[in-house]
């Protein structure tokens, strides 16, 4: 008799980058960090409740196109009652995913994921919040203050995954959110809950259950500064959708970024701001970073920065003072400091522009950091406006790429960048001589080289 053998492997994971290992070792090897590698035994499967099968037994069945395709056509997203989170979301949820939304703590997680629950059950969605963080009455409160007063809203204080599993048969929500993933934990799993094997574990299990039931599960997961703490990163190919909540605590603004979209276009940003009555979509996204601009100021140059699929408006700023120290100083924020000295010694070499007595101080305002080639022209202008003490048109915008032989280069969607520039009356932007297109309701100055930007923008220098 011959007995069919399959050799178990056991692996190794990092917790912090989720790089796989053969061997157990002190440090990751992809990623540096110390003490992350966890122990995973494949043979996972063996840990599910007794009379399931396994998800790959389910699933291996031919299915008809024509009949598959009207049952998801059926699934209409859920809208989230947002329209910067159906912006985000292309339309909403849909039924039967898996979401993670990550970020650090206090930046907004708890409060979104409410909103959106509230919305739900005013659809009559049956929802249910998840979480074992916080007390029932602490939930009940925040759903209470957040509008959601006499909306029904399931509230489950546990952190046993059976237990989960059981409510989620049992009380048939269609839209749930587990607050965090990292909290929950699987009795039959040794680890501790929040490590790779537990994260894992929980997460595919309550997916299973997403699938099979149609319900829009999303996980909340806590992400440090450096984005280092197990859970989101391992869960990333696990789920279907991952959005990443950002913002500075002491500000009130806040964008969702959307990195992986199984159900639409990835790239798309939700914008929020945060106030007393929670999250608010943040009107104005586009001209956002300029709401605290001085018009008018010598030094100062806008560029249409294209942050995903979305235009934000960017004030970029400079100032230029004489020297007292033996080496000229250059400083910058928001931009890169290679890219400045490039762009000074362009402004030397093929503008003629001395700068080489002069502190060179370079930002981009309201925290924003433009890694966008095509943001040149605008450092430019900055700098020389800052020079000469001579502000330039505050409605005029500047987009383009500074070779090194003082060329400019076009940019990339210059139609998106304008048309939405636009609407909030810059009606006019210097760009590079190869842009071909036009732009209704933009006058498009071309130019060759930053010599020829410099006269268009009637910038002159001492
Ligand atoms: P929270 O959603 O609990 O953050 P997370 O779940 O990501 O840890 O909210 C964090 C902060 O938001 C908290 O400091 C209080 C503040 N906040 C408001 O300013 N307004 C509100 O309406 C709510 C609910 C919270
Ligand atoms: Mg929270």
């Amino acid at each position: 008799m011959v007995f069919a053998m399959t050799a178990i492997k056991i692996h190794f994971l990092c917790s912090g980058c989720g790089a796989r290992h053969l061997q157990w070792s002190g440090r990751c090897s992809s990623c540096s960090q110390w003490n992350t590698l966890e122990e995973v035994h494949p043979s996972a499967p063996a840990a599910l409740p007794s009379g399931r099968r396994s998800h790959a037994a389910n699933s291996i069945s031919v299915v008809d196109s024509a009949e598959l395709g009207a049952r998801y056509h059926s699934l209409n997203a859920i809208p989230t009652g947002s329209g910067e989170l159906d912006r985000a979301f292309g339309g909403g949820l849909v039924p039967g995913s898996v979401t993670l939304v990550g970020g650090e703590p206090g930046v907004g997680k708890s409060t979104l994921l409410t909103q959106f629950l509230i919305n739900a059950s005013k659809r009559d969605l049956r929802s249910l919040y998840v979480s074992a963080e916080e007390s029932q009455s602490q939930l009940a409160d925040r759903i209470y203050r957040l509008g959601g007063k006499g909306s029904s809203i399931g509230i489950l204080v546990a952190n046993d995954l059976a237990q989960i599993e059981e409510q989620l048969t049992t009380y048939k929500p269609k839209v749930v959110v587990i607050d965090s993933i990292q909290t929950v934990s699987d009795a039959s799993v040794v680890s501790l809950a929040g490590s790779v094997n537990q994260v894992r574990q929980c997460a595919s299990r309550l997916s299973d259950i997403a699938k099979r039931e149609g319900v829009a599960l999303i996980f909340v997961g806590h992400v440090t500064k450096d984005g280092s703490l197990a859970g989101p990163r391992v869960l990333e190919h696990l789920v279907d959708t991952v959005a990443y909540f950002e913002g500075d605590r002491d500000a009130s603004a806040r964008i969702l970024r959307v990195v992986k979209h199984r159900f639409g276009p990835v790239g798309d940003l939700g914008m929020f701001e945060m106030g007393n009555s929670g999250l608010a979509d943040l009107a104005n996204a586009t001209g956002f970073h300029l709401l605290d601009r001085v018009p008018g100021q010598a030094g100062s140059s806008v560029f249409p920065a294209l942050d995903g699929r979305r235009v934000l408006l960017t004030e970029v700023q400079a100032l230029v003072v004489p020297t007292f120290s033996e080496q000229a100083r250059r400083v910058v924020t928001g931009f890169e400091a290679n890219r400045l000295l490039l762009i000074l010694a362009v402004l030397e070499r093929k503008a003629g522009i001395k700068l080489q007595n002069k502190d060179v101080f370079l930002s981009v305002a309201g925290g924003v950091r433009l890694s966008d080639p095509a943001a040149d022209l605008a450092v430019v202008v900055a700098i020389v406006s800052a020079l000469s003490d001579r502000p330039v048109d505050p409605k005029l915008l500047f987009l383009g790429e500074v070779g090194l032989g003082g060329e400019i280069r076009s940019a990339s969607n210059v139609g998106r960048r304008l048309s939405e520039s636009c609407r909030l009356g810059f009606t006019r932007c210097i760009v590079g001589a190869s842009f071909s297109g036009a732009v209704a309701g933009v006058s498009l100055s071309k130019v060759k080289d930053v010599r020829e930007a410099l006269q268009e923008t009637s910038l002159t220098f001492r």
